[in-house]
């Protein structure tokens, strides 16, 4: 091929990379991928074959592939790696050429980056990439952010590469700014929240009703072909058939039990709290996985702290129907918090957000993508700008009917021991969300009395100032 004849180009040849570099080339789109590694750019020649696709080491040729005026995707490591593309790819660009994030960027860093580079006439798009490296290459979920103009350019190519649900592409612009990046962060948190939740599903069944590994398989498989039908349900019953290679034991009995992450799920939760739009399922999660990495101080502590021994004596069928639609209820909410973080955040930084947009591009392609998401983008068809979920008279109707069982579910993991943050937060949200009174008159007297920080009534108008303390 001639050059300067390339559609599109990819900076970051990894695995995620070369797979989005191929499934563009599946779609009839040329592109020239770039990597300063030799190894990842013959790779990628070598996996695309007769495709039309070239891969450059040099960025001059890089750019020199391009058509002009260039769209640059890049698809490397969060956080600096991206301001070093970018500082690389300026002395090379044009006004008029436009770069794509396609990483987990930080938001405040996608409007700073945005901001920079809309000054020197250089377009950004923010796209959320979810579904892995089999995304990548078959179909992620996209969610790109930034201008509506920079959009439509490469609209047609993300299209293409999407993640299908029928006849609908899992990817449809968002909101101007970090608007792309904002939704991904939430992803992210509600995949915390959901990988808790089912963590917390397993450590019921094991260490409470002492499921082996089949089990666990059989249920895990069982509630995935039902409401509970989703990505990370079908992936966890696979998980506990997994044998390992090396000792010929189920696999997941040889991972040590500390989570790991790069970050996502925290920012969610930070920025939830600067927004006063709280999302505790999530923060639960995020602790969870920060708790875990705490082995050495737990193991010390499992020898002096005992508590009650935890084996279910109860009916254990009857159990097994609550757990798991105590879970759909819990997840419900877990998508209710994010959602409604978005429902605020879309408000506090001028994304304007459709929910029923962002229901729609999860249903395929992403990680935290199920059957649920039917309902949630029918409850957004409904009411597009409804505040929470459990305002839906439909799932609000499936959480209150499954409240016995969030209960009955927190009630054993309390008698026997099994820590639920997720659930307990998922219940204690839905019960502090349906109180119209909370004791917060309490926090405020409180406030007052130390601080005269003053309260209002609920009989007049204003704010008010007591002097507690009798002389
Ligand atoms: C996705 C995933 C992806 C990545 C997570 C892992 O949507 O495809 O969310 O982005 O696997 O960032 O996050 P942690 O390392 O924080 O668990």
């Amino acid at each position: 091929m001639d050059s300067a004849r390339y559609d599109i180009g990819m900076v970051g040849l990894g695995v995620m990379g070369q797979n989005l570099v191929l499934n563009m080339a599946d779609h009839g789109f040329a592109v020239a991928g770039f990597d300063k590694d030799a190894a990842k750019a013959q790779a990628l020649r070598d996996a695309a074959g007769e495709r039309p696709v070239a891969a450059a080491t040099s960025l001059a040729e890089f750019i020199g592939l391009l058509r002009t005026p260039r769209a640059i995707m890049m698809l490397v490591p969060a956080g600096p790696p991206v301001d070093s593309v970018i500082h690389d790819l300026l002395p090379h660009l044009q006004a008029g050429d436009l770069i794509i994030d396609g990483g987990n960027s930080h938001y405040v860093d996608t409007d700073a980056r945005a901001r920079a580079l809309a000054a020197q006439g250089i377009a950004y798009l923010g796209v959320g990439v979810s579904g892995g490296e089999h995304g990548a290459r078959h179909g992620p979920s996209l969610m790109p952010g930034g201008s509506p103009a920079a959009y439509e350019r490469v609209r047609l190519v993300l299209e293409a590469v999407a993640a299908h649900v029928g006849d609908a592409p899992c990817v449809t612009y968002l909101g101007p700014g970090s608007a792309g990046h904002y939704v991904k962060m939430v992803h992210n948190g509600i995949e915390y929240a959901l990988m808790q939740l089912i963590a917390e599903s397993y450590d019921l069944l094991k260490r409470g009703l002492g499921l082996n590994n089949a089990e666990l398989a059989t249920v895990f498989a069982g509630w995935n072909a039902g409401e509970l039908n989703g990505y990370l349900m079908e992936i966890t019953a696979q998980i506990f058939a997994h044998v390992d290679q090396r000792t010929g034991k189920t696999l997941v009995d040889e991972i040590l039990d500390e989570a790991r992450q790069k970050g996502t799920g925290m920012w969610t939760s930070q920025d939830a709290m600067s927004l006063q739009a709280p999302v505790p399922t999530i923060d639960a999660a995020v602790a969870q996985r920060d708790l875990s990495g705490f082995k050495a101080e737990r193991e010390a502590a499992s020898h002096v702290l005992a508590g009650p021994a935890a084996r279910f004596t109860g009916d254990r069928d009857a159990f097994l129907a609550s757990l798991g639609d105590a879970l759909y209820a819990a997840t419900i909410v877990a998508y209710g918090q994010g959602m409604a973080l978005l429902h605020v955040a879309s408000q506090a930084r001028g994304y304007a957000l459709h929910l029923a947009d962002v229901a729609r591009i999860w249903r395929g392609g992403c990680i935290i993508r199920a059957a649920l998401l039917e309902r949630i983008l029918a409850a957004y068809d409904r009411q597009p700008d409804l505040p929470n979920l459990l305002l839906d008279p439909e799932l609000g109707a499936v959480v209150a009917g499954r409240q016995g069982d969030l209960r009955a579910v927190v009630t054993t993991g309390v008698a026997l021991g099994i820590p639920l943050p997720g659930f307990m937060s998922a219940l204690a949200y839905f019960d502090s969300y349906r109180s119209a009174w909370l004791p917060a008159n309490l926090i405020q007297a409180q406030r007052d009395y130390f601080g005269a920080h003053t309260y209002e009534r609920i009989d007049s108008q204003g704010v008010f100032h007591t002097q507690w303390e009798q002389e």
